[in-house]
């Protein structure tokens, strides 16, 4: 089966402060977004990349990847996004030729996924799974409360059993078919492509996620982010 990856990279990254697009902000020299690039085409299933670049920023993120070594035996294609991470990932699945049966949606915001974790997904799909997540169990206790306007303290409601929680992290695998008609069909507010397979009541699976696939979010994640790297590198 032939799998492409789907990397939206379309957001602005305000959380991490003022300045470049997230994508674009670099890791020890390279922007985030060939650091994402790279570990989706380190898999040697994947034969297609198809980036979402800022509306605007296509013809530059186009220029970026060139100017970067990446893997020949994948291709690169870059589009323009939307408003929202859903709108982005729908103009990038719509971008992909005809041929490919398996899709990961991969954020450009966590780009030191290993490969193992890639392929790890990859498999799960070729296994049979419509949707696969990788995940991780939680450390922090979590709990739903009811959002107060203001400085008002924000009253508890309940405590969900930490042990049967997972936080998800990307790339996320699909058989294309699931994922286009879960973008075809399912609307509202959602922040992750497996919740809208949930919504047409299909399965969702989930399989080992990885520490160093954490989401580049916050000042403190770059910290983190570089160290990885530089103890790659030792
Ligand atoms: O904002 P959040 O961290 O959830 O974004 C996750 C990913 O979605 C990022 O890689 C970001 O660039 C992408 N995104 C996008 N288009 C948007 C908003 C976010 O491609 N309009």
């Amino acid at each position: 089966p032939r799998t492409a990856a789907v990397i939206p990279a379309a957001g602005r990254g305000v959380r991490l402060g003022p300045g470049a697009p997230k994508a674009l902000r670099t890791l020890n020299g390279t922007p985030m977004l060939v650091h994402a690039v790279r570990a989706m085409a380190a898999s040697r299933a994947v034969s297609l990349v198809v980036v979402v670049a800022p509306p605007d920023g296509a013809p530059d993120v186009r220029r970026l990847l060139d100017a970067h070594s990446l893997p020949e035996r994948t291709d690169y294609l870059v589009v323009p996004g939307g408003e929202t991470r859903q709108e982005s990932v729908r103009l990038g699945l719509d971008a992909l030729p005809e041929g490919f049966d398996i899709v990961l949606v991969h954020d450009a915001a966590r780009p030191l996924v290993p490969v193992e974790t890639v392929d790890a997904v990859i498999e799960a799909v070729r296994d049979g799974a419509p949707a696969v997540v990788p995940a991780l169990p939680l450390a922090d206790t979590v709990k739903e409360v009811e959002p107060a306007s203001g400085s008002a303290p924000e009253p508890v409601v309940a405590t969900p059993e930490r042990a049967r929680l997972r936080a998800v992290q990307t790339p996320q695998g699909f058989a294309y078919e699931t994922l286009a008609e879960a973008h075809r069909t399912v609307t509202g507010e959602v922040t992750d492509d497996a919740s809208m397979v949930e919504r047409l009541g299909r399965k969702v699976v989930v399989v080992p996620g990885h520490e160093e696939a954490f989401k580049v979010t916050r000042p403190l994640d770059l910290v983190l982010a570089e160290a990885v790297l530089a103890r790659r590198r030792a």
